[in-house]
């Protein structure tokens, strides 16, 4: 029944300022742009599975290049599965982006994945872009944010840098509950701060069809 009368996930609203930011820039920040009561009840479910143990330690790279690289990335993830109402209805706001970027850019992005993701306190994420070597798979990255409350001095904030130039950083990201990222994949180096808080976010990609011989590419 909630779903019926929930508000939209992510606010129509901010669309056509993301796709000429994504054009203009390579990448998009909206503060307030996600639903706070579905970013608590996301927070909700990440503690959970934090004190279920049902996070992995994240690692870097693909298949067998999969590696765990602390003094790399220090957060514990969990990927989507559709399996609460909160889940569908992000995905399902991810899923309208998707066309939406597909109808204003012709992007031919084809699906969606994306996993929560919990930085304990002292865990960063070192600059980095988000596409693997060799692969052009992962077009759009998006992060949602879910902290409710994030102190000036609790560090873990994202940066951005140009995609021309990975020296000069153009955006810094409280990770604040509603604030929605979105950059392009292959070109846009960020880094997550070392944060001084248990740091909440969702972090998903659009990915292009990248199949040869029928091979559907690649697996997570
Ligand atoms: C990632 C990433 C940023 C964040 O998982 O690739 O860059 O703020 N995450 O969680
Ligand atoms: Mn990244």
């Amino acid at each position: 029944m909630q779903a019926l009368h929930a508000p939209p996930a992510l606010s129509p609203a901010i669309l056509p300022e993301l796709v000429d930011a994504l054009v203009d820039q390579g990448w998009y920040v909206g503060e307030g742009a996600l639903d706070s009561t579905l970013c608590h009840e996301l927070h909700a479910e990440l503690r959970a599975l934090a004190e279920q143990d049902a996070l992995a330690v994240a690692g870097i790279g693909r298949g067998t290049e999969h590696t765990l690289r602390r003094d790399i990335r220090g957060d514990a993830i969990h990927w989507l599965d559709r399996e609460s109402l909160a889940q569908r209805r992000y995905l399902e706001a991810m899923g309208e982006l998707q066309r939406e970027l597909n109808r204003a850019l012709f992007l031919g992005l084809f699906e969606y994945e994306a996993h929560f993701a919990h930085y304990p306190p002292g865990a960063f994420y070192q600059k980095h872009v988000d596409s693997f070597r060799g692969r052009v798979n992962r077009v759009v990255s998006t992060v949602g944010y879910l902290n409710p409350d994030w102190p000036a001095d609790g560090g873990g904030e994202m940066a951005i840098f140009a995609a021309d130039d990975p020296q000069r950083e153009v955006a810094r990201v409280a990770p604040r509950a509603g604030t929605f990222v979105c950059f392009l994949a292959e070109t846009v180096p960020h880094e997550v701060r070392l944060t001084r808080l248990p740091r909440a976010s969702i972090a998903g990609w659009f990915r292009r069809n990248a199949s040869l011989d029928g091979r559907v590419d690649p697996a997570r």
